[in-house]
């Protein structure tokens, strides 16, 4: 994987629009979402850009369980805010998180991976770690699947929600394996406590205790961090 530290969060969200638009000038036609705060710059350069989705789909990471789309936590009521409502893609695909039908839910967004292979991904990490919501012990060939998060994962998340109580203990998430089908990865981190969670990914094993660490095994992933992020890396 290549790695690059830029001085900034802004500077490198610059570079991931760089790689989304050389991608969509170069045919791409699918592109693998991420939510959380990590890519909200990217998303804001993609609005404001003149960059065309229309003939492109989009396809999330993951979906809280029990939260409607409506519910703005949810993760498809923060894709609509931070980019489909200002650049409508042709099809956009996210987990129903209040599916009642859990196992129908699972196959039918394995299937519409399989029928839309991701040229792109965009990655955040969580700071124990996790990509998408594959939490530790993930296994590397993991498909979708509804999974427990972990105490980790639902402090980190709290701060947008009302009460930890209200943070959902579940969610739907694109697995390990359907992650590195993605023919392009690019993964963002930035801030301090990303820090220790991408020392272990470039520097550790490859291991399901960091999720971020088989990204090594993929053929084309691109690592962009800020000074923060970096600041446990090996200088060399
Ligand atoms: C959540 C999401 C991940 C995201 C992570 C980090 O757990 N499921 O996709 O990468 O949070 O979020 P943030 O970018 O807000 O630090």
């Amino acid at each position: 994987m290549n790695i690059f530290v830029f001085e900034t969060s802004l500077e490198a969200s610059q570079y991931a629009y760089d790689l989304v638009a050389k991608a969509l000038e170069s045919g791409a036609s699918t592109f693998g979402l991420a939510t959380g705060s990590t890519p909200e710059e990217l998303y804001s350069i993609i609005r404001d850009s003149d960059l065309d989705f229309t003939d492109a789909k989009a396809v999330n990471l993951d979906e809280y369980y029990g939260l409607p789309a409506d519910n703005d936590q949810s993760y498809a009521y923060f894709m609509k805010k931070h980019l489909f409502d200002a650049k409508p893609f042709a099809q956009t695909h996210i987990p129903n998180g209040t599916a009642t039908d859990v196992e129908k839910e699972i196959e039918d967004y394995n299937t519409i991976l399989s029928e839309n292979p991701v040229d792109l991904q965009i990655l955040g990490i969580g700071s124990n770690g996790h990509i998408g919501f594959n939490e530790q012990g993930s296994p590397f060939d993991s498909k979708t699947r509804l999974v427990d998060l972990t105490d980790e994962t639902i402090q980190a998340n709290k701060r947008n929600f009302e009460s930890e109580a209200d943070v959902p203990k579940k969610a739907f998430s694109m697995g390990i394996g359907s992650i590195l089908e993605s023919k392009q990865i690019v993964l963002m981190a930035f801030g301090e406590n990303k820090a220790k969670a991408v020392k272990e990914t470039v520097h550790g094993e490859v291991t399901p205790n960091v999720p971020a660490s088989v990204l090594k095994n993929h053929s084309n992933t691109v690592i962009l961090l800020d000074k923060a992020a970096a600041s446990q890396l090996d200088p060399s």
